[in-house]
């Protein structure tokens, strides 16, 4: 008989042990209700009516039962034709509905990552992208993001990281933490990297439809096949609750294998939900137009004022509901720096809970009100004025 393998402790795998607890749930698990929020990720707005009297009513006509793997089909050839200007050619057969935008993430890790791995992920980065790569056996590579390169990465980084074992990079445009955006030379830059290496692009691009000054650029292109576009309902719809994303690829056998194995993580997508959604695009479709017209405004109240404290510098996003700014109040950590602004009332995440190179940053989400803002903006300026002079009095 073979001897027993040595007993973990405790008995848990090494792969879920190895994951650590989001640093952005911490800081929300610390707030009060009287707090101001400028912790999380969601649209302070409703999805549009038309999506929610058409789940309930699809609901009250019986579509409360398992679908088809793969998602609705005519969601699916619709999702399909919004990409047809990137990539012309796409049906539904290059699209898995998924049960968010988080699992359609899981589902590219799924396929690509075998034990010994290796993933390039954005430092700093929605947190999701290194543990995925664990959970199956894999390790992240975090490429940094610098500030001073406007958050965008420089080839020269992503070589000195990359090696045979390198499966993927994920790419985020506009990103969660730093707003940043990509202009088509920049894009182009990276899919010669991926076809240099012959790797896979995870593209995350859930934040495609809130940009602000320039069209969106996106990795679907006639140009690379070797593409997993994830994307969701999350921020476009504001329904960060439903929980409905997708993945797309022009890759036939990738998408074969995502459609198979969705079937081991949700069975399927919530059929009312499916349709609700179809019901969205086809009569709600200038919705994420409407919410940018005001995430547009609240951005340059954020970018004006932080960029007026002292020891404040932060760069004017061109996607997503984000500022990322660099804060340097006598060589304080931003952990403390967040903590200390919490105290006074206003949440905002660490620069760290994204990967070390969130070191001096805070992020803030511009998800609430205008009056909310320029409140929580107020508490900030008077929170780093006394932190500075505290500093400047023990020195
Ligand atoms: C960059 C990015 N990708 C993916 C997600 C996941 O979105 P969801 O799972 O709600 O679809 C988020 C959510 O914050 C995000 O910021």
């Amino acid at each position: 008989m073979p001897a027993p393998s040595p007993r973990r402790s405790p008995d848990f795998s090494a792969r879920s042990l190895a994951i650590g607890p989001t640093g952005i749930r911490k800081m929300f698990d610390l707030a009060t209700a009287e707090t101001l929020q400028f912790g999380l990720g969601e649209p302070d707005f409703q999805p549009p009516a038309v999506a929610v009297e058409a789940f309930h009513k699809a609901m009250v006509d019986g579509y409360n039962k398992y679908t088809t793997q793969a998602g609705y089909p005519p969601l699916r050839e619709a999702i399909a034709a919004s990409w047809a200007a990137y990539r012309p050619g796409l049906d539904s057969s290059h699209v898995c509905i998924t049960m968010s935008g988080t699992n359609a993430l899981l589902d590219c890790a799924m396929i690509l990552v075998d034990p010994g791995d290796n993933v390039l992920v954005p430092d700093p980065g929605f947190p999701l992208y290194g543990p995925h790569a664990t959970i199956f056996g894999g390790t992240e590579r975090a490429y940094a993001c610098d500030f001073a390169h406007e958050f965008v990465p420089q080839i020269e980084t992503l070589e000195a990281l990359v090696d045979a074992r390198t499966r993927a990079i994920v790419v985020n445009f506009p990103s969660n933490p730093t707003g940043a955006t990509l202009t088509v030379a920049q894009r182009d830059e990276l899919i010669a990297f991926a076809r240099r290496h012959d790797l896979w692009i995870i593209s995350d691009e859930v934040y495609d439809r809130i940009i602000y000054d320039r069209p969106h650029v996106s990795f679907l292109t006639p140009d690379y096949d070797k593409v997993l576009m994830v994307n969701s309902f999350s921020k476009t719809l504001a329904m960060t609750g439903w929980r409905i994303g997708y993945v797309l690829s022009p890759h036939a056998e990738a998408m074969q294998l995502i459609m198979k194995l969705q079937y081991y993580v949700t069975a399927c997508s919530n059929d009312a939900m499916q349709r609700a959604v179809l019901v969205a695009l086809e009569h709600a479709s200038d919705y994420p137009t409407q919410m940018v017209a005001a995430f547009r405004a609240r951005r340059d109240v954020m970018v004006r004022r932080l960029n007026a404290m002292p020891g404040v510098s932060c760069h004017k996003p061109e996607g997503a509901f984000y500022v990322f700014p660099k804060v340097d109040v006598g060589g304080l950590g931003c952990e403390d720096i967040a903590m200390a602004i919490l105290a006074d009332g206003v949440l905002c995440s660490p620069g760290t809970a994204f990967g070390f190179a969130g070191h001096g940053h805070l992020r803030l989400a511009y998800t609430t009100s205008m009056a909310n803002i320029e409140r929580g903006l107020d508490v900030i300026e008077a929170t780093l004025a006394r932190l500075t002079e505290s500093v400047a009095t023990v020195i």
